[in-house]
């Protein structure tokens, strides 16, 4: 079963940025750890699983990073090392199709409403928020989900609205509020408690 991430970052750049000052990139610093967490284990990465970054920020959104786990190649979990690779994509000419950055790395310019047409294609969406139903009773139904998270700022109303339409089911990890980041773990944690 494939299992995907979509982390939308309501302020992060959408040009190259500095890795000096990573969270000084709109909060890239979020979305890098949330890369991190999606795709890696000791000594090894989760093939199956597909993130996607939506970035809002200025100058030039929207755009969306894809980076898939079955492909991706000289990447490392550290942060620097993540925005190195977003800052790579950045960098790409890109329109509405994929265009290939290196292997597994793809940026494109797509609106919230059109990616997640597009991802629902290929996935379950499901949206992360702290009011949701209780994540233990919704995965044994889960079949290739599509996780959608905020950044540090949530998801704010408009997007908001078009990721309740498009998902199955609102889902919750836990009764806190967490960082986006410990919300995939747990995400990651849950299914494969179930599948392996
Ligand atoms: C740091 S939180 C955002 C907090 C922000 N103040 C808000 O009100 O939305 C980042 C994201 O993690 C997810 N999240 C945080 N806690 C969660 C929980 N307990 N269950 C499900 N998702 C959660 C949500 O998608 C949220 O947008």
């Amino acid at each position: 079963m494939k299992r995907a991430f979509l982390v939308v970052g309501n302020r992060a750049w959408t040009k190259p940025f500095s890795l000096n000052d990573i969270p000084g990139a709109g909060r890239m610093d979020v979305l890098c750890r949330c890369v991190s967490q999606s795709l890696f284990i000791s000594h090894g990465i989760r093939r199956n699983v597909n993130v996607f970054l939506l970035l809002l920020g200025e100058p030039d959104p929207p755009k969306v990073v894809r980076i898939d786990g079955g492909s991706v190649k000289r990447m490392s979990p550290d942060e620097r090392n993540v925005a190195g690779h977003l800052r790579k994509a950045l960098g790409v000419e890109c329109g509405e199709e994929w265009v290939k950055v290196h292997s597994g790395v793809y940026v494109a310019r797509k609106s919230p409403a059109e990616l997640l047409r597009e991802l629902s294609g290929d996935y379950s969406v499901y949206y992360l928020r702290e009011d949701g139903e209780d994540i233990r009773e919704v995965v044994p139904s889960l079949k290739n989900p599509l996780f959608v998270l905020g950044d540090h700022t949530g998801l704010h109303e408009d997007i908001e609205r078009i990721v309740m339409e498009m998902s199955a089911k609102t889902v919750k990890v836990s009764p806190l509020s967490l960082m986006a980041e410990q919300c995939i773990t747990i995400v990651h944690y849950e299914l494969d408690r179930l599948h392996f």
